[in-house]
């Protein structure tokens, strides 16, 4: 997003609606022009005055302005300033909110505005709501619908809620909501990104199989983050829940099942690549026959035959000026074998994490670079998207130092 971008801030209806303010003034204090619509429900919670104040401008309210007294712009508050939107932020963005937005419904300013944007405008929503209500099925099927239709989910996070009870519903730390958006932007157009996710699953029989407890959080969290500043990703995983499924207009989905299966198509997707992250939990071994029908369990000691999986990271050619990104799950002494594995799988940098990491949302992270012999850097306790947060800068700092030094050799 350019720094004169304008961005508008939908408030809806929750109590979390007072913690948009500091959202609404980390946004403006950035130098962007704020604009601040907010549903009839919201003004039951926060004044229109204190966003008013914040942004130095009238807040829209009303669908249908007074006829006597708006003139211009003002008799269209559904589609300006909407039509000149560079983000547009619900924040907090009610269960009703999220509903009423999946089905483009416009019974208010915000959800009409929300129909009027220009297609390049990055769309987030920040939901916030009681944990029973975020974890309501029909709550989840609205969530990935407006994520399907590339709206950037921010949240929510786990915690005491203002109801009493402690539980995941809310919403993200306005800070953390702010930096989102204003992070957010054109900055990896054109680049073409790999994400293998996931763990793999290697059959035993007609029913079994071996696998492991990655979530493919990481995974998910990587692809979305390059799709937000505009790469086209592609991204294959092993077996997963669908809420796993990075849902963006820019990410390409393949499912697979074994390790051999996600070389196969990942052989087929490197070449034109310029970011790999490897962040799936690949099996390390498979059943060397597995078995086409269910095998009586007095045959399962005997049948069972380990052979290893290939090594996907290892093993795939890399493009020249490629990135390549991996992960080290260490149980302990994790630095020394996380940087062997760095060296002998090819890769530019690699993130080191602990066993707790795999399914969990948030985790310790240590990073190292190649070529930077054992200069770890401690990233502490990050979520896993601010982690690939971070991971997406990181090779946006280091593309820009690669092309400004073949500039200056030119
Ligand atoms: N990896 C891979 N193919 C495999 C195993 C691992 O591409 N068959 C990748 C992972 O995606 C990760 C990195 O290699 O980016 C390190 O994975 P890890 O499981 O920590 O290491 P392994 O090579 O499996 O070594 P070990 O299990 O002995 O620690």
């Amino acid at each position: 997003m350019e720094p004169s971008g304008v961005i508008i801030v939908g408030i809806t209806g929750g109590i979390a609606a007072y913690k948009a303010a500091e959202v609404v003034r980390a946004l403006d204090r950035a130098g962007r022009e704020v604009h601040v619509m907010m549903t009839p429900a919201a003004t039951e919670f926060v004044s229109p005055l204190t966003f008013a104040a914040l942004v130095r401008r009238p807040v829209l309210t009303q669908m249908f302005p007074n006829p006597e007294l708006a003139t211009g712009e003002a008799l269209y508050p559904h589609l300006q300033p909407a039509e000149r939107a560079d983000a547009f932020l619900v924040c907090p963005a009610t269960a009703d909110a999220i509903a009423r937005l999946a089905v483009g419904m416009a019974n208010d300013v915000v959800t009409a505005a929300a129909l009027s944007l220009p297609a390049g405008c990055h769309r987030f929503f920040a939901p916030a709501m009681n944990d029973r209500m975020w974890a309501n099925p029909i709550v989840r099927e609205n969530t990935q619908r407006l994520e399907s239709w590339g709206w950037v989910r921010i949240g929510p996070a786990s915690g005491a809620l203002a109801c009493g009870a402690m539980g995941e519903g809310r919403m993200a730390d306005p800070e953390q909501i702010a930096e989102i958006v204003l992070r957010t932007g054109h900055r990896l157009v054109g680049q073409r990104w790999l994400v293998l996710s996931g763990p793999t699953r290697e059959p035993i029989d007609a029913v079994r199989f071996v696998s492991n407890a990655s979530s493919g959080r990481m995974g998910q969290a990587v692809a979305l983050a390059a799709a937000v500043e505009g790469a086209k990703v592609v991204f294959i995983t092993g077996p997963v829940e669908p809420e796993r499924w990075p849902v963006h207009p820019a990410v390409e989905v393949h499912l697979v099942q074994t390790a051999r299966e996600m070389l196969e198509v990942a052989a087929t997707m490197v070449g034109s690549a310029d970011v790999v992250v490897f962040a799936a939990a690949v099996a390390d071994m498979a059943p060397a026959s597995p078995a086409a029908v269910k095998l009586p369990k007095h045959r399962l000691g005997r049948v069972l035959r380990w052979a290893p999986t290939p090594d996907i990271a290892a093993s795939l050619p890399r493009r020249e000026g490629q990135t390549r990104i991996g992960f080290a799950l260490e149980s302990d002494d994790g630095r020394t074998s996380a940087a062997r594995k760095l060296q002998s799988k090819h890769l530019d940098a690699i993130v080191l994490n602990r066993p707790e990491s795999m399914g969990a949302s948030e985790a310790e992270f240590e990073f190292l670079e190649a070529g930077k012999s054992s200069t770890w850097e401690s990233w502490g306790r990050l979520s896993k998207d601010a982690c690939a947060r971070r991971l997406v800068e990181w090779v946006i700092a280091r593309r820009s130092r690669a092309s400004e030094s073949s500039f200056e050799k030119g």
